[in-house]
């Protein structure tokens, strides 16, 4: 068997078109123009890359947004101030604080501090919390991606034995969440794998939709999945520069082999990566809707 491809670029694009016209709709019926700010700590290249393109997806969408550039010294109580007053202010919608922040700045208490009602991203306790019992609102993006990127290609999950492999806040834990729930495009048998789990292979084997997201590249060989398993790798792994100077990325997973016992497979670059985008770019649509009591 050779794996249907799931290509994720163009299921992100259909998103964004869809997202367009809801921008629009919103703008022409009501008047509302979401608005979401980045907040970008520091000179992290890979970060000013992600936070470009988010930016650069708002103004295709004509959701308005600003960003802030703040330097690597700033002090967290400074960080800490500028979301208080994005907090309070009544234009804004979403607020994004790119991770990873310099050392001296405790992560969760910068991600704790902004407005859940604004946690684009879904990573405040209280949206956690939400996704947990199953009153989600925003759901954090890449997790969600992989779950439309599933609905979007057909691929019953109900009953299914999901396996994730990988226990990130960010990825890992949150995406095993939304797969458990009792809801469409879930109701999975989930199991997660992590740096302790004794024999993966032999748990990875049993998976019927395998989600890998740890961070090492390849590592998922051909002899650790069953035929016809559908694999969606969230890994982004940079392997090398092209003579051409473009970062060279492979995923978690040993595509080449093990598309050829998969039914399914993402590929990286152009599987989850560009759903992680859409998904920001729906919750920030999302937020502007509850904000004014629109459907
Ligand atoms: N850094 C890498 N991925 C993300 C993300 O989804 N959100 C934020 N805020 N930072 C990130």
């Amino acid at each position: 068997m050779t794996a249907q491809i799931i290509d994720g670029s163009a299921i992100s694009k259909t998103i964004i078109e869809e997202l367009k016209q809801e921008v629009a709709r919103l703008k022409e019926d009501h008047g509302v123009v979401p608005c979401l700010v980045t907040i970008l700590v520091g000179n992290d290249s890979a970060s000013q890359v992600y936070v470009r393109s988010k930016i650069k997806m708002c103004n295709y969408l004509g959701i308005l947004s600003k960003q802030i550039d703040l330097p690597e010294e700033t002090s967290e109580e400074e960080l800490l101030k500028v979301i208080k007053q994005l907090n309070v202010d009544p234009s804004i919608h979403g607020i994004l604080v790119q991770v990873p922040l310099p050392k001296h700045i405790k992560e969760n208490k910068v991600l704790f501090a902004i407005d859940p009602d604004k946690d684009v991203d879904g990573f405040h306790p209280t949206n956690v919390g939400r996704m947990v019992i199953g009153e989600p609102v925003f759901l954090p993006c890449t997790p969600h991606g992989v779950q439309v990127l599933l609905q979007r290609s057909n691929i019953e999950t109900k009953g299914a034995h999901v396996v994730v492999v990988g226990r990130s806040n960010i990825v890992g834990k949150p995406v095993a969440n939304i797969m458990v729930q009792k809801a469409l495009g879930a109701n999975a048998t989930v199991t997660i794998c992590h740096s302790a789990t004794k024999d993966i292979a032999s748990i990875t084997r049993q998976a019927d939709i395998l989600i890998v997201a740890m961070g090492k590249p390849k590592y998922i060989t051909a002899d650790m999945v069953k035929d016809g398993v559908v694999v969606i790798d969230v890994g982004v792994n940079q392997i090398g520069i092209s003579p051409a100077g473009k970062r060279i990325l492979c995923g978690d997973v040993d595509f080449e082999n093990v598309k050829e016992k998969a039914s399914y497979i993402t590929p990286v670059p152009g599987g989850v990566g560009p759903m992680t985008i859409a998904m920001l770019m729906d919750n920030t649509v999302r937020s502007a809707k509850i904000k004014y009591n629109l459907d």
